[in-house]
């Protein structure tokens, strides 16, 4: 784990085409453990995976800013210029992936890949926004992200056949902060549409979902990628919202061949 001049916490891996990976909501870096083993391959040169612990989960502190999800990009624009990379294939799930949106917007130039898994480029609805509003001021005045946590798996987070993974899913929701928790609900909230960007980034990109995903459908993934000019979707059998934990398998298979694209 290092510690860059923009105090994100990264874990890295690999060398190679360089790779960011940004998390869901309310987890960390370590819900990549999956593709930091898998994805730089064999000799460990088929990719260079940066997975940053966005602001206020895992080890980065979340600091005194308004919540934004524009932030959350511009923190991972610096974490290329610590790393030394000009352009890398950034890739988001969920609350991960709304960053990559705004990472696109916001420096598209430093975009070589978009990796887009259960997410999605529309906004929410005004009955999703007062619902995040809901949970931030419980949590606050709670102190405790207990409730979340039981409404998160019971959102079915998780596919049918993935049952298996709900006590860690749990235990690494259990390790946010409410202030982080809340910070992030209220910076997903104000997020904007992102549809209209797509068309513009003429880059490779792949889509990924879990067929069982509920939280962000395979309608939103078909959204996105007929939207973007050059892009694969992939829909993984049985995986839920969590596809990368669900099926990392199914789920590093579509990276790779992402990186093929973008190696070409
Ligand atoms: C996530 O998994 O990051 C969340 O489902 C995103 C959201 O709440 O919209």
């Amino acid at each position: 784990m290092n510690r860059l001049p923009t105090a994100l916490a990264v874990r890295e891996s690999g060398t190679g085409t360089p790779l960011v990976l940004l998390h869901a909501f309310p987890l960390g870096a370590s819900m990549w453990s999956a593709q930091l083993d898998g994805l730089p391959g064999l000799t460990g040169d088929e990719a260079r995976v940066l997975a940053p612990d966005q602001r206020g989960f895992g080890r980065t502190e979340l600091g005194t800013d308004e919540p934004s999800l524009d932030l959350v990009a511009d923190d991972v624009a610096l974490l290329l210029d610590a790393a030394g990379i000009g352009r890398a294939v950034l890739g988001g799930l969920s609350m991960g992936g709304y960053v990559a949106l705004a990472f696109a917007r916001r420096h598209p130039g430093r975009l070589a890949g978009l990796l887009l898994a259960d997410t999605k480029a529309t906004a929410d609805t005004d009955a999703a926004r007062a619902n995040r509003e809901r949970i931030a001021a419980a949590v606050l005045a709670r102190d405790s992200v207990r409730l979340l946590a039981e409404e998160r798996m019971e959102d079915n987070l998780l596919g049918p056949a993935s049952g298996h993974l709900a006590e860690r899913v749990r235990g690494m929701i259990a390790e946010a902060s409410p202030q982080a928790v809340a910070w992030a609900q209220r910076a997903m909230a104000a997020r904007p549409a992102t549809l209209d960007v797509l068309p513009g980034l003429d880059v490779p990109a792949a889509v990924v979902v879990g067929a069982a995903d509920t939280v962000t459908p395979l309608a939103e993934a078909r959204l996105m990628a007929d939207a973007l000019p050059d892009a694969e979707l992939t829909v993984i059998p049985d995986a839920g919202h969590l596809s990368a934990i669900e099926a990392p398998e199914a789920f590093n298979a579509a990276v790779r061949a992402l990186l093929a694209r973008v190696a070409r």
